[in-house]
């Protein structure tokens, strides 16, 4: 069980972000572990399919990747995932797929998963952590500006669907992206 990023700060003034809507509290029971196949269910709608979910399990279970999930009151409230080889910026380890579900956003939630995902990735040895974000998604990339990631070139982002019960690719593409990248305090 790793900490969230962020303190409890219940005495402190309520934060009001650039948008204007105040920030929420953080979560206080908030745990990052790594998901389990009993966590599906709860995933589908994060990565963005059952599949995909299922697929990403799969990859954590041959040791290809971490996937991590945050946790509240029980309730899974977040995943990410960390594949170790054959990224987007390798040598780098490559985050990816993070999602928190909408009502536990601007709690810390994010925050926490990607310095978890870090964590992982230091303890493997790792300079830095890489990862690409869709050109126009602003919001995502303003995020992990404040996580202290620094865009470093643009990127033709090659995706790929894959049946996980057969292992058959059922779609493919791709999407312009940035690079981002943020170099890692020495474990
Ligand atoms: C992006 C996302 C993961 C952020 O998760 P979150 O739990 O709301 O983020 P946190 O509360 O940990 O925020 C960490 C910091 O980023 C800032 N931040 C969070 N969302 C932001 C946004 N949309 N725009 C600008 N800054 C944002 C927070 O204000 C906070 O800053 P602070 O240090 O001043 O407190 C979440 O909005 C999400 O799931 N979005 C949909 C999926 C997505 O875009 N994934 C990432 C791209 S792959």
């Amino acid at each position: 069980m790793l900490p969230p990023g962020r303190g409890t700060d219940d005495d402190a003034e309520p934060v009001t972000d650039a948008t204007g809507d105040a920030a929420m509290s953080p979560l206080d029971d908030l745990m990052i572990r790594a998901a389990h196949r009993v966590d599906l269910d709860g995933l589908g709608e994060l990565a963005g399919s059952q599949d995909r979910a299922e697929v990403r399990l799969q990859a954590a279970g041959r040791g290809e990747e971490a996937m991590l999930v945050a946790v509240a009151a029980d309730r899974v409230v977040g995943v990410v995932s960390v594949r170790w080889r054959d990224g987007c910026d390798t040598p780098n380890p490559w985050l990816y797929g993070l999602a928190v579900v909408a009502p536990a956003r601007r709690r810390g939630v994010g925050r926490a998963l990607v310095a978890a995902s870090e964590a992982a990735g230091a303890a493997r040895g790792a300079d830095a952590m890489s990862l690409d974000v869709d050109v126009d998604d602003e919001a995502a990339v303003s995020f992990y500006q404040r996580l202290g990631y620094v865009i470093v070139r643009p990127h033709q982002h090659r995706w790929r669907a894959v049946d996980p019960r057969t292992g058959a690719v059922t779609g493919e593409g791709t999407a312009p992206t940035w690079i981002m990248r943020r170099h890692l305090p020495v474990a």
